[in-house]
C-alpha cells in the first residue's frame, strides 16, 4: 500500500509529546513491512541544519486561503528504504522558536498554521506523481485533511484517496471562532453539525472524526471511554454515532530508539540476561543529579509535559508525604509554571531526596528510564502513554493509574502473579497513589519479586510489528 502520513511532528525532526514518537516509528514500521509510506510535516526552525541531506524540490505552490493566496515550498529528505519525508517550508508561519508556543502562550495564528498545512497536505496527496492509496492525519492539526479531500473529489477528484485520522488525545480539539471556517474555502455544509461545527465553532477534530473513513485511537481502552461522558471532552456522543468507525490500536515501540543495549545516551548497557549495569546507571544518575548516591534506597522517577493530564497535583501530594520514608524522587518535565513551581518547593524542602529537571532534555529522559528503579504515572486520563512501556524495558517498574492505554500495557500483581511487571491503582487521589508507592517499597524490599517484577517488564514485548498489522488491517477497512 501506498500510505501518505500527515503529523504537525514527527520524531527526530520535532517533538513534543508522544505524537512524534508514534509517527517517526509508525513511517519505519509500514516501510519495514514492505509498504511505501512517506510522511508530510512542517519544515520548523532547526530541521535543515540539523539535517544537511533536506533538498529543496522544485515545486513551490500557491494555495487558495480564503479570499487571498498563501504560498508554500516543498523540501524532502530520503529517511530510510520506501520511507521519505515531506517538509513544507512556510516561513511566516513555521519558522519560529517555538512549535505551538513560546513561554506557554500558544501561538494565536495556529488555526492558520495548521490549516494552511493540512491545505498543503491534500495538495501533496493529488498532485503528487506518487499517488497515496490512503492519507493517514494525526491529532486535530490534521482534522481538516478528509473534509478537504472530500471537497476536492466533489470538485472532480477522480481516484482520490481514502482517509484514516488517529487521535491521539481528545482533549485538544482545535476548536476556534466561526470567521476561520471562510478561510478553509469548504462549501458550508461542512460546517453543520454533523460536521465542523461545535456550539458555534469550528472544531477542527470533530471535522476529521465526521469525514475520515476510519478514526482511530491509540489503545483498545481510550477508544472504549471517549465514548462515555467522563472522557469524551463533549464528544462523546459524536463518537457513540461513529462507533463503528472507531477502533483503538496500541502504539508500539520502537526498540531501535529505547532499548538498553546499544545505547550511547546510558551509562552502561544492561539486558534482561544480563541486568546487572542497572544499578550503575542507578549509581551514576544520582551522582549526575547531585542526590546521595546509595543503592538500597528507592529511586522513583518521572518525565513528563507538565499538564492537568498528568496527574501532577495528586503526585505532589503523595511525595510530600512519602517523603518521610527513605526513597528518593527525580523528575523531568516543562509545561504549567504553577506545577513546576511545585516541583522546585518540593526540592527545595527535600534537598537531599529530590532532585528536578526542568526543560526538554533527550539524554537524560533515557538515563532517568534506566537508573530509577520506579517510574511514576498517575495519568488523570491517558491515550496511550509511551514512558511506561519504555520503563519496562528499562526494567524500571511502572507505577499507573489504571486508565487509557496505561491500563492495557501493564500487568499488576492483582491480574497476574506470573505476569506482573508493574502496580496500578485506580482512584484519581493522592492517598491511592501512596498506597502504590508504599507497595513499591514492599516489592523493593523483597530481592526475588523485584526480580521478577524487572525481568517480566524487560521481557514484554510492545515491538512495532505488531501494531503495524492492526493499521494494515484498519486501512483496508
Ligand atoms: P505525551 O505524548 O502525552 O506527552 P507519552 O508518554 O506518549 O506522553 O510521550 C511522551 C514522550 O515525550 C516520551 O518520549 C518522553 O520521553 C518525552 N518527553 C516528555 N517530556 C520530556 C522532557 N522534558 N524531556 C525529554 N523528553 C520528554
Ligand atoms: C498523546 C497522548 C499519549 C500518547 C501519545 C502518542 O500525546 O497524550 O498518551 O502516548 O499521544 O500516541
Amino acid at each position: 500500500m501506498k500510505i501518505l502520513l500527515a503529523s504537525s511532528e514527527v520524531y527526530p525532526f520535532s517533538k513534543t509529546g508522544g505524537l512524534a514518537d508514534m509517527v517517526g516509528a509508525l513511517g519505519v514500521a509500514l516501510a519495514e513491512a514492505g509498504h511505501e509510506a512517506r510522511i508530510v510535516t512542517p519544515l520548523y526552525r532547526g530541521i535543515r541544519e540539523k539535517f544537511p541531506a533536506l533538498r529543496k524540490v522544485d515545486w513551490n505552490f500557491d494555495l487558495p486561503f480564503g479570499a487571498e493566496f498563501f504560498s508554500g515550498q516543498l523540501w524532502e529528505l530520503d529517511f530510510a528504504p520506501r520511507l521519505k519525508i515531506y517538509f513544507i517550508e512556510q516561513p511566516e508561519f513555521f519558522d519560529r522558536a517555538g512549535i505551538y508556543f513560546e513561554k506557554n502562550i500558544s501561538y494565536a495564528d495556529n488555526p492558520e498554521r495548521y490549516l494552511f498545512f493540512s491545505k498543503c497536505v491534500v495538495h501533496l496527496a493529488r498532485y503528487l506523481p506518487w499517488q497515496a492509496d490512503l492519507v493517514h492525519g494525526h491529532d486535530w492539526q490534521t482534522g481538516l485533511v478528509p473534509a478537504l479531500i472530500l471537497q476536492a473529489k466533489r470538485a472532480g477528484w477522480g481516484n482520490a484517496p481514502r482517509t484514516c485520522l488517529t487521535i491521539h488525545n481528545l482533549a485538544y480539539q482545535g476548536v476556534f471562532p466561526k470567521e476561520i471556517f471562510p478561510l478553509t474555502n469548504l462549501d458550508p455544509d461542512f460546517f453543520t453539525p454533523t460536521g465542523a461545527e461545535f456550539f458555534g465553532f469550528i472544531n477542527f477534530l470533530k471535522a476529521g472524526i465526521a469525514f475520515a473513513d476510519i478514526v482511530t485511537t491509540v489503545s483498545p481502552r481510550y477508544a472504549r471511554e471517549i465514548t462515555t461522558e467522563e472522557f469524551g471532552c463533549g464528544l462523546d456522543g459524536f463518537l457513540r454515532t461513529h462507533a463503528a468507525k472507531l477502533t483503538g490500536i496500541l502504539n508500539g515501540v520502537d526498540y531501535a530508539e529505547w532499548n538498553t543495549e546499544k545505547n550511547s545516551r546510558l551509562f552502561r548497557s544492561y539486558s534482561a540476561t544480563r541486568p546487572g549495569g542497572k544499578s550503575f546507571n542507578k549509581q551514576e544518575l544520582q551522582r549526575l543529579l547531585a542526590l546521595p548516591v546509595a543503592e538500597k534506597i528507592p529511586l522513583f522517577g518521572t518525565i513528563s509535559r507538565l499538564a492537568e493530564q498528568k496527574g501532577v497535583d495528586i503526585q505532589l501530594a503523595a511525595l510530600e508525604e512519602m517523603l518521610q520514608a527513605d526513597i528518593q524522587f527525580c523528575q523531568l518535565g516543562s509545561g504549567s509554571p504553577e506545577f513546576e513551581h511545585g516541583y522546585r518547593e518540593l526540592a527545595r524542602r527535600h534537598p537531599s531526596k529530590v532532585a528536578v529537571r526542568f526543560g526538554y532534555d533527550e539524554t537524560l529522559a533515557h538515563r532517568i528510564e534506566a537508573g530509577c528503579d520506579f517510574f511514576l504515572m498517575p495519568s488523570r486520563f491517558e491515550p496511550c502513554g509511551l514512558n511506561q512501556m519504555y520503563s519496562l524495558r528499562y526494567g524500571t517498574i511502572p507505577i499507573v493509574r489504571a486508565t487509557g492505554g496505561l491500563d492495557d500495557s501493564v500487568v499488576d500483581f492483582s491480574e497476574s502473579q506470573k505476569k506482573a511487571n508493574g502496580i496500578k491503582f485506580f482512584e484519581y487521589s493522592s492517598r491511592a497513589l501512596a498506597k502504590a508507592i508504599r507497595k513499591a517499597m514492599a516489592i523493593y524490599q523483597t530481592p526475588a519479586l523485584l526480580k521478577e517484577f524487572r525481568k517480566n517488564g524487560m521481557q514484554a514485548d510492545f515491538s512495532w510489528k505488531s501494531t503495524v498489522k492492526q493499521y494494515l488491517k484498519a486501512y483496508r477497512k
